[in-house]
């Protein structure tokens, strides 16, 4: 009986601790103050967690179409590489400014699967400036992301201008400033 008592005074004086500090103010939410190592890993761990269990049930298409790599490249030039940069282009200041920062994708490619590749690209990631494209973005075009993005890891800065230089003599269905889909 006495455990229970001292265990239940202990957990009062947890949340109550807990609500003084949430309401003191003296948590830094600063964007150029980088999270206490606790909290980063909390964050992580639960990011982390999270997509993958989501991701699982996914099934994936055939990524090895060019043409579906192609339309991809032409998303991720006009919405991903002013956060996440691409081979020979740095990231925008709005890139360089978010915290968490937004990480180079050829190290995610090797880090991540497909699945979740387009679960993280469709959903986006609350709390970190991750944009969810899933609402403005049909599965083929987000797949098609996901296909570019598997190229990145080789890709190099000559071979992305190609792309781009060949991306703008697309015909217009193409264009991603009609905002058609
Ligand atoms: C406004 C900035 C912004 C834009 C635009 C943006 N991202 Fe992100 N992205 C982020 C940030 C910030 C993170 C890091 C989130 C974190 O650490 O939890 C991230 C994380 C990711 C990750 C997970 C990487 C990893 O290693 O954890 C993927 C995949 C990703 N973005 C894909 C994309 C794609 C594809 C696009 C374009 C369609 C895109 N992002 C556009 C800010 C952005």
């Amino acid at each position: 009986m006495k455990i229970i008592i001292i265990l239940l005074v202990l957990g009062i004086v947890l949340v109550l601790g807990g609500l003084v500090f949430i309401n003191s103010g003296l948590y830094n939410v600063a964007a150029t103050k980088p999270d206490m190592e606790i909290v980063k890993w909390v964050l992580e761990t639960t990011k982390e967690k999270s997509v993958r269990s989501r991701a699982k049930d996914i099934t994936v298409p055939n990524l090895n179409d060019e043409s579906l790599a192609m339309t991809g490249f032409h998303h991720y030039d006009q919405m991903c590489v002013g956060c996440h940069g691409a081979p020979g282009i740095s990231p925008s200041e709005i890139g360089e400014g978010l915290y968490p920062e937004p990480p180079d994708l050829s190290d995610a490619v090797a880090d991540m699967t497909p699945a979740e590749l387009l679960w993280i690209t469709q959903n986006g990631i609350k709390m970190t400036g991750m944009p969810a494209f899933g609402p403005t973005h049909s599965d083929d075009e987000l797949w098609g992301i996901v296909a570019f993005m598997q190229k990145l890891p080789d890709l190099s800065p000559e071979q992305y201008k190609k792309m781009k230089q060949d991306s703008e003599k697309m015909p217009q269905e193409h264009n991603h400033e009609d905002h058609s889909h």
